[in-house]
């Protein structure tokens, strides 16, 4: 069965910028789909149009049809779309940092029937001990990867159908996006559909069951997530992206001996 489908989405920000063009792809029930794509390639924007938040941004959809469980969305608004059962995580994170974890987690929840929402709150914790521990204290205080916790199991307090994740491995540590990663992987096998957005492609192809590609707002590429990881269009795009930044890093490093061996030797000038 298709959850979420997609079909000749377009979308404009303001009058001139035209962000996205005859986008088409479904989501079928119970699977992860994977959206990868570099900087600026419409990734936010697509989740924008899904969750009918595109507005609050000052974009709006120009053309096309999303249906969620058959419904029409594409008109709705956003608490009608969540309703619907549609969670999001934003781009950045953006718990409510002076919040407690507790309330954070509460307000994940006030779209959820009153009689739903300990059970809710049960999973959450179950999947985030942690978030258990830290109940009391703000949310600001967390680590990034905690707070990425924090923002998803706010969604999860949600119970949605299917859940909009963007880019939650940003600027987080490789064990913390591994651990992101089983996270996305247990929430689809308790029964969530997950839209993931990504650059980090390698995690995002291994949790995935399907992907597809985004170039300057147009769908490039689709198919199931292990084709495309050995694909060598994606492996030169994008899993060669981390090499390329592994090398930049290195490079960094080497700037930094370069530095500290100048300052050693004008050290050693002066001291001669
Ligand atoms: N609020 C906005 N107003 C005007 N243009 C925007 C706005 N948001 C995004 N855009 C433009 O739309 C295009 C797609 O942007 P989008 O943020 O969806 O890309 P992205 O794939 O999420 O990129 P990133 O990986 O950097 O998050 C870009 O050209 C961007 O400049
Ligand atoms: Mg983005």
């Amino acid at each position: 069965m298709i959850l979420l489908s997609i079909s000749d989405l377009a979308v404009r920000y303001g009058r001139s910028v035209k962000a996205m063009h005859g986008v088409s792809f479904d989501v079928p029930d119970q699977s992860v789909v994977a959206v990868l794509g570099s900087n600026g390639a419409g990734k936010s924007t697509l989740l924008r149009a899904i969750s009918g938040t595109l507005s609050l941004h000052g974009g709006e959809i120009t053309n096309g049809t999303i249906e969620l469980d058959g419904t029409r969305i594409d008109r709705m608004d956003p608490a009608a779309i969540v309703r619907r059962g549609l969670g999001q995580v934003p781009e950045n994170r953006q718990v409510f940092s002076r919040m407690s974890v507790e309330e954070n987690l509460r307000a994940g929840g006030l779209a959820t029937p009153p009689s739903r929402r300990a059970a809710a709150r049960a999973a959450v914790l179950d999947m985030f001990p942690k978030l258990a521990d830290r109940a009391s204290q703000p949310a600001g205080l967390l680590s990034g990867g905690e707070q990425q916790m924090l923002a998803i199991g706010r969604a999860m307090m949600g119970e949605p159908k299917v859940l909009l994740l963007d880019e939650p491995s940003l600027g987080l540590a490789p064990l913390i996006i591994e651990q992101i990663g089983r996270t996305v992987t247990e929430i689809n096998e308790r029964g969530t559909t997950v839209v993931l957005v990504e650059q980090n492609a390698m995690m995002a192809l291994t949790v995935a069951h399907t992907a597809v590609v985004l170039e300057v707002g147009e769908l490039k590429l689709r198919g199931d997530a292990d084709e495309l990881k050995a694909s060598e269009d994606i492996q030169r795009l994008y899993l060669g992206g981390h090499a390329e930044s592994e090398e930049h890093a290195d490079a960094e490093q080497g700037e930094a001996a370069e530095r500290l061996e100048r300052r050693r030797k004008s050290l050693k000038v002066w001291s001669a």
